[in-house]
């Protein structure tokens, strides 16, 4: 059978620059399962900024990770799945593969980990409000996300200031309902002016417009406009300039989310003050967020029963940006740092 796929051809560092990092590879498949494999058809691909770490790190030739929602075409009479079933994982940029769904192991740069194995979602948990492209989106990964940090670090108080960077993504946006809903003062930032309306809409209460390369010296001033008493709890996904200046402003008692720090990990942007006599008076407590470690059946579920009822009652809203198309990929998720004005909340594509 004709598999395509997505290989990476070079590894190139900062903002993704698709057309040398990709090349796209059709290939004739004889397929025989072993007892335990399935061949799996690839239904929806999510693009994520994370995958700029995932390029580097893969060997070139191989195809391109990414978290996919499948559909099981044979399984293997040992198989974890049947023929018919949906199931989610870290499929790739692939029209097809061949998997045990069984967990994998990963080794980044830094970091080892692994992707956890493939789960089947139940066609009953998703409809007309929360569609199966959901399964990658709020009731996935960014919803996880968003949710674990929440219910699990931020411990978010009525009247509490929350600055959320990057709030209008699949996660912030999130980030910051999940903390309106529990009573806070919830300030959000967002590079435009259009995207900044749809947070005030999410009932943001303040809005701070902001891009990377924007001078502290601003950013310092309208913060302390926004947040007269400082900041008592930081959903960081973006970092730079922004972060440093927060680091000033933070309140007794805070906590500082670190889901991912853009001007650094992207932007290249590795100076800034030295932080850490900054959390010292407030004795502020730091965690990074590495949201596989919430991936456990008893969270989705909690996930779906959470999320689900808030956006079944119109207390959440999530928005989604659906491309089409196979070939779409490399700009779908270049996309993610470029001409990201037209992106609204998670962004999915279908094959
Ligand atoms: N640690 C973890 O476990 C974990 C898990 C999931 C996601 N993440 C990370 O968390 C971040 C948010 O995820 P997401 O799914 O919400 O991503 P997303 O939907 O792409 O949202 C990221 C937002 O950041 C803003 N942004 C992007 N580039 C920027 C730049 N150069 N300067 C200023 N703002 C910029 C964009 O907002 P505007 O266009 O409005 O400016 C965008 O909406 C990602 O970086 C992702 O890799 C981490």
């Amino acid at each position: 059978m004709r598999i395509e796929k997505w290989v990476v051809r070079e590894h190139v560092d900062g903002v993704p620059d698709v057309e040398r990092m990709y090349r796209k590879v059709v290939e004739e498949v004889d397929v025989r399962l072993a007892a335990d494999e399935m061949l799996l058809r690839t239904r929806y691909v999510s693009v994520d900024p994370y995958l700029q770490g995932i390029a580097l790190d893969t060997p070139i030739g191989d195809h391109m990770g990414a978290d996919s929602i499948m559909e099981v075409v044979e399984a293997g009479p040992a198989a974890r799945f049947g023929v018919g079933d949906l199931v989610q994982g870290f499929g790739g940029w692939r029209t097809h593969l061949v998997s045990t769904g069984a967990p994998s192991f990963w080794q980044t740069g830094t970091f080892p980990m692994v992707f956890p194995a493939f789960r089947r979602l139940d066609p009953a948990d998703y409809g007309d409000d929360l569609p199966l492209t959901t399964a990658l989106g709020i009731l996935g990964g960014p919803g996880m996300t968003a949710w674990g940090t929440v219910e699990k670090f931020l411990d978010v108080r009525p009247g509490a200031t929350v600055l959320v960077s990057g709030a209008s993504g699949a996660v912030g946006s999130l980030v910051g309902q999940l903390a309106r809903h529990r009573g806070a003062r919830v300030i959000g930032t967002t590079a435009s002016p259009e995207k900044a309306e749809r947070l005030w809409e999410l009932g943001f209460e303040g809005v701070l417009l902001y891009r990377d390369g924007d001078a502290p010296e601003r950013l310092r001033k309208e913060l302390a406009e926004l947040a007269p008493e400082g900041i008592d709890r930081y959903f960081d996904s973006l970092g730079g300039a922004l972060t440093d200046v927060v680091f000033g402003m933070l309140a007794v008692e805070s906590r500082v989310a670190v889901c991912w720090q853009w001007g650094s990990q992207v932007g290249g942007d590795w100076a800034g003050p030295r932080l850490l006599p900054m959390i010292m008076f407030p004795r502020t407590t730091i965690r990074g967020i590495f949201s596989l470690e919430w991936f456990t059946e008893e969270n989705w579920a909690a996930l779906r029963r959470d999320l689900g009822a808030l956006v079944r009652n119109g207390e959440l809203a999530y928005q989604e940006t659906l491309h089409r198309g196979f070939d779409s990929i490399p700009a779908a998720y270049r996309g993610l740092y470029l001409d990201r004005s037209a992106n609204r909340g998670k962004v999915l594509v279908e094959l």
